[in-house]
């Protein structure tokens, strides 16, 4: 039987005992005695471990020695009907294969609980852990789930690129992509700066911050699109909530107003959690008695709600009203930390929030202006215990206006003129956001940190594996 047939462990508990079965996969634990040992094996496609009964006659203690925690095995024997409490098959094996032993003097995770700290340092091996399992299970079907819902509502996946000569939301948070000799960087002649002209893409790149700019493109030609792929900022903040490299989702619509794209980001959010809470469900109870006991009931709110909606400037009053303390203090103008976030969100409103229509100062040059001259069509989406979830806007889609936000901000349009060509030619009102996927992931998994949803995290000092 080749390898593309075989059962996984998932497919064999609900299998009829009695077949003769391969198992392979990694072992969880092990114990018993001379006439019998019972082996909890693990091959990553359920949370349930299928239990190995492996009779005293069949193999001597010597081979049984080497099946420790972490080894690897191939499985031959009988699905048979379980007598223990737990699991409703068992595996009584005739043939055991030790593909890869694991020493138990140096193999590191042993049965015992990890620090969350500790799993990060060993970031190559923590997704042979329960929790990770869980954790990287979700994050595939959330990101099947996006593909599915784009795919239904008649988006079209853009390839936007990874490397780009424009800094998106002009926070110059980028990381520089060159291929130039560091110890020998080329000057211009007056050696006052750099030539970019010898290097590899003849200009001054660096990793995108975003694929917005592009998606904009694909939207006022194609109607509809999304992108999802990695996104990098060189943002120096260490919080739970952060990360250098992270992947986005960005669906730009031709047509879209502000309102239509609150309606389009509250559906799309409640069908990706209605989505885990119908496929994950395993994995949801594990991390939900594990570590968030309110994560399932938190999933199940956020579907049945109807999210608030607030503008800028009715948050900072309900802020300045409220009479508490915060570190940082609020006015007009200033953009919201995440205390305040979490503030109207879990206190004030206790559900999702809208917020829209910010100061100019505080948002890209690219969000439509509103009439009062001070605010543009802005939007954040805010969840509980993460704070922004989702940031978007109605986009400008008035050439002169464009223009003079940008001769406001004095940004560089040597590199943008491709970008406002849409709005010189058939432009039309669009919009879009962007979904921070591993922030969507700490609300599906109830993980307290953003470096325990992706499987290998990139934040300031830290890029090992
Ligand atoms: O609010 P941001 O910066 O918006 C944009 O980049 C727009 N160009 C999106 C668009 O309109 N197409 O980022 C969007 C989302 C945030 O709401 C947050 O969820 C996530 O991306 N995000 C991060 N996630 C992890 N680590 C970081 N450093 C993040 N920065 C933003
Ligand atoms: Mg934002």
């Amino acid at each position: 039987m080749g390898e593309m047939n075989r059962k996984n462990i998932q497919q064999l508990f609900s299998c009829e005992p009695g077949c003769e079965v391969v198992v392979k996969g990694w072992v969880r634990t092990k114990r018993g005695n001379k006439n019998v040992s019972f082996i909890a094996l693990n091959d990553g496609s359920t949370i349930k471990n299928m239990q190995i009964v492996c009779d005293g006659a069949k193999f001597n203690e010597e081979f049984l020695k080497d099946i420790s925690t972490g080894a690897c095995l191939c499985v031959k024997g009988r699905l048979v009907e379980s007598m223990g409490a737990g699991q409703n098959v068992e595996v009584q094996a005739d043939e055991i294969e030790i593909y890869g032993k694991a020493d138990p003097a140096d193999y590191p995770l042993q049965k015992k609980g990890h620090s969350m700290e500790f799993l990060r340092e060993i970031a190559h091996l923590r997704m042979r852990t329960n929790t990770f399992g869980c954790v990287m299970r979700i994050r595939n079907a959330m990101a099947f789930a996006i593909h599915k819902y784009f795919n239904e509502h008649g988006f079209y996946y853009l390839h936007t690129p990874l490397i780009t000569e424009s800094d998106c939301e002009g926070a110059g948070e980028m990381f520089q992509v060159t291929t130039m000799d560091l110890k020998n960087i080329p000057l211009t002649e007056d050696k006052k700066e750099v030539d970019f002209s010898t290097d590899f893409f003849g200009k001054q790149t660096a990793l995108t911050v975003s694929g917005q700019l592009e998606g904009e493109l694909g939207a006022t030609a194609l109607g509809k699109i999304y992108t999802f792929g990695p996104t990098f900022r060189a943002e120096n903040s260490n919080t739970p909530r952060h990360l250098a490299e992270f992947w986005m989702i960005e669906p730009e619509m031709a047509f879209y107003d502000i309102t239509d794209n609150m309606e389009l980001a509250e559906d799309f959010i409640k069908y990706l959690v209605q989505y885990a809470l119908d496929n994950c469900a395993e994995d949801l109870q594990f991390l939900n008695d594990m570590f968030d006991k309110g994560l399932i009931e938190r999933m199940k709110g956020v579907v049945a709600t109807t999210f608030e909606r607030v503008t800028y400037t009715q948050a900072i009053d309900i802020l300045t009203a409220s009479g508490e303390k915060f570190e940082f203090p609020v006015h007009w103008g200033t953009d919201l930390q995440s205390e305040h976030e979490r503030f109207l969100v879990e206190k004030h409103f206790n559900k999702p929030v809208i917020l829209t229509d910010f100061p100019k100062e505080i948002k890209a040059f690219y969000m439509k202006q509103n009439d009062d001259g001070k605010t543009v069509r802005g939007m954040d989406v805010l969840f509980p215990k993460i704070g922004e979830i989702i940031g978007g806007s109605e986009r400008e889609a008035s050439y002169e206006k464009i223009m003079s936000r940008i001769e406001e901000l004095k940004m560089d349009t040597s590199n943008l003129w491709w970008y406002l060509d849409t709005r010189r030619w058939g432009t039309c009102p669009h919009s879009g956001f962007g979904l921070g996927f591993e922030r969507l992931l700490l609300f599906v998994t109830g993980m307290q940190n953003i470096r325990d949803v992706i499987p290998f995290p990139r934040t300031p000092k830290n890029a090992e594996f």
